[in-house]
């Protein structure tokens, strides 16, 4: 096929190079978008008087059959076309004839492909935005049922203090719904400024109406600086971060998931739809989607360190290095939506184990800060009270019983200001119950946070 730019070149790129070059393979993806960025540009050109009405009319329609026949499969984007842009304009050529070469009037490739990656970008954001917010709602039902579950909640791994077990998922909760907003405003910004117009580098010598342009596309407005413009890959970075923040949360708590279906917790179930078998160990049954969505986080975080490293030394304004940003974007956007469908089913067909949370929570003393607390109704200052309970606790261990084990007559040892009401004090689900300050554990709060999460999920 003959290149585009043929007319400067007297030799033949060879085909090894053809191949390294050609990015249609990744790019091709985005044929909507591009189409959709002629489609603005050419109703420019014809309102600015730089085509006719009838150029026009036959872009636009020699456009439109090609997205419908590439979306209905009767045209196939050719795998040796150079990219994306380059295959659309040499098919509309080729089905409307001189017109068609009039579409790349007052444009580059360079801004018509960062036009077209900050359409389809904030498409696909779009798209991860709502499959975060199905998954709060996955979160927001599995904390209902296990909103009145009493669970050791952990510092340094070891168990710290009893919560109802739903303000742990809830946590996970809040942080999604972070991310969903992150993203939104990382598309915001992103579709501030539109780059169409700036041609290849410094604007252009015809009479353009590029405000017309970005407001048909959905932008705010057109970009103040046109290498700005053709050079800035930003977007990608943000978006990118945002994804890799994603993918953090959904590694903690598939890593708690994975602790948490072990034997040693047994605090979930997972369902045998979503764990593996072993291919020797018959007892098996492996969280492999949660370690998969753990181990998918490196991939993503990856991706990010690959476009921040692609754009660290390139000059101004366009270089063919930023023809990698889309491999980067683009996979991290199909990992994050392929963890995001995948952990919501598991999340929410999981079994929690009531029996076994409260069983662990009755281990380890997790309720001595609250005896602390008793102790300090009791008129005492918190740090001694702190110090008589670490007593306690050495006392009882030593016996081997827990504090709601501890006879009173081991308690009245250690301070007469404890009496029969200190049971009551620290039975596991007073603890929880009086947690009653904004954010903890309480019943309160935690109903609170449900409805935020489910007003949030839509
Ligand atoms: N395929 C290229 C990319 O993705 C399009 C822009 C090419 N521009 C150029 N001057 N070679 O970056």
């Amino acid at each position: 096929m003959e290149k585009m730019w043929a007319g400067r070149s007297r030799k033949q790129t060879d085909a090894l190079a053809d191949e390294f070059n050609s990015s249609v393979a990744v790019d091709g993806r985005m044929y909507r978008e591009d189409i959709t960025g002629s489609l603005a540009h050419a109703e420019m050109l014809s309102g600015c008087g730089i085509i006719t009405k009838q150029e026009c009319d036959a872009i636009c329609s020699g456009l439109e059959g090609i997205l419908a026949d590439i979306e209905s499969g009767a045209l196939v984007i050719d795998p040796a076309a150079e990219d994306i842009h380059m295959f659309v304009e040499a098919e509309l050529t080729a089905r409307i004839g001189e017109a068609g070469k009039k579409l790349h009037t007052a444009r580059s490739r360079n801004d018509q492909v960062a036009t077209d990656m900050r359409l389809y970008l904030k498409a696909r954001a779009e798209d991860i935005v709502a499959l975060i917010k199905k998954l709060i709602g996955v979160v927001a039902e599995q904390a209902r049922n296990t909103r009145d579950f009493i669970a050791p909640a952990y510092t340094h791994l070891q168990r710290a203090q009893p919560v109802v077990f739903a303000h742990q998922l809830l946590a996970y909760g809040m942080m999604f719904t972070r991310d969903a907003g992150r993203i939104g405003d990382a598309v915001r910004r992103m579709m501030n400024d539109c780059p169409l117009g700036s041609c290849a580098l410094a604007g252009t010598t015809y009479s353009t109406d590029r405000v017309f342009t970005a407001k048909k596309l959905g932008f705010g407005g057109a970009c103040l600086n046109s290498i700005d413009g053709v050079s800035d890959r930003d977007f990608c970075v943000e978006l990118l971060s945002a994804m890799a923040l994603v993918m953090t949360h959904l590694s903690r708590f598939a890593e708690e998931m994975i602790l948490w279906s072990s034997s040693e917790f047994g605090f979930v179930d997972l369902d045998e739809a979503y764990t593996t078998g072993s291919s020797i160990m018959p007892q098996k049954k492996n969280p492999d989607m949660a370690e998969l969505v753990r181990g998918k986080t490196g991939r993503v975080y990856g991706d990010l360190m690959a476009m921040l490293t692609v754009l660290k030394g390139l000059p101004l304004a366009y270089n063919k290095d930023m023809q990698e940003d889309k491999e980067c974007v683009f996979d991290a956007l199909d990992t994050v939506s392929r963890c995001l469908d995948i952990f919501a089913p598991m999340l929410k067909t999981a079994k929690f184990d009531r029996e076994a949370m409260l069983k662990a929570a009755g281990g380890g003393y997790i309720n001595a800060t609250d005896l602390a607390d008793y102790l300090v109704g009791k008129g005492l200052p918190f740090r001694t009270a702190y110090k008589i309970v670490g007593g306690i606790v050495a006392r009882a261990s030593d016996l081997g019983v827990t504090l709601e084990e501890l006879p009173l007559s081991e308690y009245v040892s250690f301070s007469d200001k404890i009496g029969e009401d200190v049971y009551d004090a620290i039975s596991l689900r007073a603890c929880v119950a009086r947690r009653v300050s904004e954010g903890g554990t309480g019943a309160e709060s935690v109903e609170k946070q449900i409805r935020f999460l489910e007003r949030f999920a839509g």
